[in-house]
């Protein structure tokens, strides 16, 4: 495919910016007070609204016009198709399949029967703890899960368990993810052996955190309750059942998926095991159920009312026409909290790439930097550097519509704060007093679920791949690989036996480093 920065529909948006550049947001507003009803639109039951972005119904069509030029719909075509998008590991990337109940076909066989019979297996089992009749090695129930995994294998569980806290009734699930032993310590901490089920979750099963966690509590649990412990306790979520075989685990305590489903895209497999023991595999379900939802719409929407396609496409606006550096994610809701770290990774992990599928440098900036935080209580905290800070951030606010929590009263002026801060980042405020001033003009879009339930969480999360697919699209990149995170994983194994006093052949800035560490560790 042809760069960006050559492309005739986004030498169209260029020229398309340069008129728009004048004006601020609010005056198009004043200048087309309907455009709340143009710029907004929904997927699966959740509303979105665009129009505080710095665009108009022209910008979209221009945008549209990019994206068909880029080959979007062929692209999406092939995602769902099976087909190996997923060039440089050679797979296709099918999370899709794993929340849906069409037939797809991958190397000639169709992995439909296969998909639903792991959902099977996920029922069953995580019945069976849920209603004690999985047992531990003494006859005990289980109450509590300690799930150990890290990256796609801990954040997509832990941010559906906090986000559906309220509905959780099953044993209570704890998350390992770091080597930090501190986190170990306190995950174990009031744990009884007896009543603790171990759920490892690793796609490759050799990620060195998650192994050595694993061994760590594999090794409590045998020590108070001998090998048996390792039957009744400790269960894998992985695609690399041999691995886990090795590790000692028998067949029925593996809980497998495929190769193309990528490790931030696994909580629609067995990876959400934690999350079905906690909430129930119907409420598991209903979460496959809304991504589905979203799925089916973004496979047949037109651009021009599809959300995940406009999401996509004003993100490469802002970041590429616009020049934003950063975006933010504002979640007005505290059981959202970790969201923000969710899309870190499925944003900065899929987009955060130099070059095209063919090998060559881009000639464009991909993704901006993701971070975030709740409202309001980032209000009191960083807000003020989107008000008056020298970078320009976009934003996305997320509010629930009905309440999370008894106090009805609360609820409202969690609304009414969410409202009030996309108004002040696009108004701002004039003053003789420069200190008091707020330039406004700042972006957000505004997602609104009904309520914080299974359901539109499994649609949000969805509408977010997909809106990080139409970029990797329009950008030309790959979305579903990583590579840049090796470079770190076998430097540390290098820097190891050095840690641990051994000889090794150190960098002279990591010989530097260490013996400040070993200075401070000594004093
Ligand atoms: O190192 C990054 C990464 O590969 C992520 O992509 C992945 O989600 C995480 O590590 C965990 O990998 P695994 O599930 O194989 O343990």
């Amino acid at each position: 495919m042809s760069s960006l920065t050559s492309s005739p529909a986004w030498r169209a948006l260029l020229e398309h910016r340069d008129t728009l550049a004048a004006e601020r947001i609010e005056e198009l507003w004043r200048r087309d007070p309907t455009r709340g009803e143009e710029l907004s639109g929904g997927c699966a039951g959740i509303s979105v609204d665009f129009s505080k972005q710095r665009a108009t119904p022209a910008t979209v069509e221009l945008l549209v016009a990019l994206a068909r030029e880029r080959g979007l719909a062929e692209a999406i075509e092939a995602m769902f198709r099976g087909e190996r998008v997923n060039r440089s590991e050679d797979r296709p990337a099918l999370h899709t399949a794993l929340r849906g109940d069409e037939h797809v076909s991958v190397d000639g066989a169709d992995v439909l029967p296969e998909v639903q019979r792991h959902r099977e297996r996920m029922r069953v089992f995580s019945q069976a703890v849920r209603d004690g009749q999985w047992k531990g090695a003494t006859g005990a129930r289980f109450r509590h899960v300690l799930a150990i995994g890290i990256g796609g294998s801990a954040l997509g569980p832990r941010l559906a368990i906090e986000a559906l806290g309220a509905h959780a009734d099953g044993p209570e699930v704890r998350f390992v993810a770091n080597i930090d032993p501190a986190e170990l310590d306190d995950a174990l901490s009031g744990l009884d052996p007896a009543s603790t089920l171990l759920v490892v979750a690793s796609k490759t099963f050799t990620t060195q955190e998650t192994t050595a966690n694993a061994n760590a509590v594999r090794a409590w649990l045998q020590a108070a309750l001998g090998p048996a412990a390792l039957e009744r306790h400790v269960i894998a979520a992985t695609a690399n059942v041999e691995a886990a075989v090795d590790w000692g685990l028998a067949q029925c305590n593996i809980f497998p998926f495929d190769e193309w489903v990528g490790g931030r895209y696994s909580i629609w497999s067995s990876v959400g095991l934690p999350v079905a023991i906690a909430i129930g595999m119907p409420a598991f379900e209903r979460l496959l159920a809304g991504a589905h939802a979203t799925d089916l719409e973004f496979r047949s929407k037109s651009f021009e009312h599809n959300v995940p396609v406009l999401l996509g496409l004003i993100g490469v606006w802002n970041r590429c026409a616009l020049d934003m550096p950063t975006h933010v994610v504002l979640p007005y809701a505290s059981r959202l909290e970790s969201l923000p770290a969710y899309l870190q990774q499925l944003e900065m992990e899929s987009l955060g790439k130099r070059v095209d599928q063919a090998g060559a440098l881009l000639d464009t900036q991909t993704c901006p930097a993701i971070w975030g935080g709740v409202g309001t209580t980032g209000q009191h905290a960083f807000h003020q550097w989107l008000h008056q800070g020298t970078e320009r951030a976009s934003c996305d606010f997320i509010v629930v519509a009905r309440p999370m929590g008894r106090e009805v009263a609360h609820h409202e002026v969690l609304l009414a704060n969410a409202c009030a801060q996309s108004q002040a980042l696009m108004t701002g405020v004039a003053s003789d007093e420069p200190w008091r001033v707020c330039p406004g003009d700042r972006v957000s879009t505004t997602f609104v679920l009904p309520e914080l339930d299974a359901w539109h969480l499994g649609a949000l999360l969805a509408i977010y791949e997909h809106k990080v697919f139409v970029e990797a699209v329009v950008w030309d990149i790959n979305a579903f690989d990583q590579w840049g995170v090796e470079l770190g994983k076998k430097i540390a194994a290098g820097v190891l036996p050095a840690v641990r006093g051994k000889p090794a052949d150190l960098h002279p800035a990591t010989a530097h480093l260490l013996a400040l560490i070993r200075r401070a560790g000594a004093a």
